[in-house]
């Protein structure tokens, strides 16, 4: 192999995340023809497993969009908002305000909803909007990755429910992390993707899609080629992807959706994620003049957001914290970039994150939190 200057940094963002050494040797199985009966051995148990590890039961039918999440919600935006519809887009932050930028650039009909950085959705006021507006389709972000906010998924579908909508839901940087319970969560389609709570390469967007939504799909015109629902079901049912797939990545996946199903095992990945945020919220608490950014109740399982005191700056955050950190073999993240130049411009203090997604462990972190307080303290 041809040398690199590429620095092997143990990544604690938000995704792309860390990457076990197992599945990084999983890219070095055999190749295979996606039309091929190698294929079925590698998404057949892939389409199993996700199913599993969502709690879809028999209700969903995942799908693997070639891309990232983003295609997947771009698909539910082109399949299942039809072009006399209206869409109502809810957002707590930049990822709700990207669903909303989704919808427009594909020309539909949309309105934003937004609520502060830092908030939950409100349902008294999201009752009120959907009371007057009407929407035909719901969209809003499950776990807010610019704040670490996760919303109450089932309520705000059961919400959208009472008033004859269609939610569809993105969770890219949670699905893995969390239990979804996806079979009873009232969501029409629901859009992730492998590079966050899976613990996987980017490369595919993956989409859960209810019968429902698949047969609204079917009178929606003006879908596009990969944004079509209707042609991706057709191939998915087949265990295959509409498009030629990533087949590095697909080895990659067949290998850690079997470990983690059948070695980790789901409920032992999601008590690791909760144990994570609780070690977060304790090392906060012992830091003076830090605080949880994200209200109590509505924290983030994958990620955790700091804020800091004020006169922390952004420069000290990504000039200083993160520049110390890499030197040692950490990549931070000094906070989202919109959002902290939002929060700079209107006098507010910064928030920094944490990405505890994936396979990162506690040990990982607790020696990660161990050198981040270390820089923290010379601020
Ligand atoms: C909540 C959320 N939605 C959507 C996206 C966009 O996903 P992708 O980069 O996989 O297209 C991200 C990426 O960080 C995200 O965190």
């Amino acid at each position: 192999m041809s040398k690199t200057n590429f620095a092997p940094l143990k990544l604690f963002i938000t995704g792309p995340t860390y990457i076990r050494e197992d599945v990084k040797e999983a890219a070095f199985l055999p190749e295979f023809g996606h039309r091929d009966a190698e294929n079925d051995l590698r998404f057949g148990p892939i389409r199993e497993n996700l199913n599993k590890l969502a709690g879809a039961g028999d209700m969903y039918t995942p799908v693997l969009f070639l891309g990232s999440g983003s295609t997947a919600m771009e698909a539910s935006i082109r399949s299942l908002v039809a072009d006399d519809e209206t869409l109502l887009n809810v957002s707590v932050g930049a990822f709700g305000d990207h669903y909303y930028n989704i919808a427009v650039a594909n020309g539909k009909k949309a309105e934003n909803l937004k609520f502060d950085y830092g908030q939950a959705i409100d349902m008294d006021v999201l009752e009120k909007k959907l009371a007057e507006m009407k929407p035909d389709v719901v969209a809003f972000t499950h776990n807010e990755t610019s704040t670490g906010v996760t919303n109450d998924m089932k309520a705000v579908c059961a919400l959208i429910r009472k008033y004859n909508a269609m939610p569809i839901v993105d969770g890219v940087s949670i699905f893995g992390g969390a239990d979804l319970d996806l079979g009873n969560s009232g969501a029409a389609m629901y859009a992730t993707a492998t590079q966050k709570s899976l613990g996987l390469p980017a490369g595919f967007g993956i989409g859960f899609i209810s019968k429902e939504a698949e047969e609204k799909a079917e009178k929606v015109t003006n879908k596009g080629h990969t944004c079509d629902i209707t042609k991706q079901l057709g191939r998915a049912r087949k265990n295959q992807t509409l498009t030629t797939p990533n087949c590095t990545l697909a080895n990659q996946m067949y290998v850690q959706l079997e470990r983690i199903v059948n070695e980790e095992g789901i409920q032992s990945r999601f008590d690791r994620h909760v144990e994570m945020r609780g070690m977060v919220e304790k090392w906060v608490e012992g830091l003076d003049g830090f605080e949880m950014f994200a209200p109590e109740g509505f924290r983030s399982p994958t990620l955790s957001t700091v804020l800091c005191p004020a006169g922390v700056t952004s420069a000290m955050l990504k000039k200083g914290v993160k520049e110390a950190l890499r030197g040692q073999g950490y990549l931070m993240d000094p906070g989202y970039g919109k959002l902290n130049t939002a929060m700079e411009e209107a006098g507010r203090r910064l928030v920094f994150r944490v990405g505890h997604m994936g396979d990162i462990t506690p040990d990982m972190l607790a020696e990660y939190l161990g050198k981040l307080e270390a820089e923290l303290k010379k601020l």
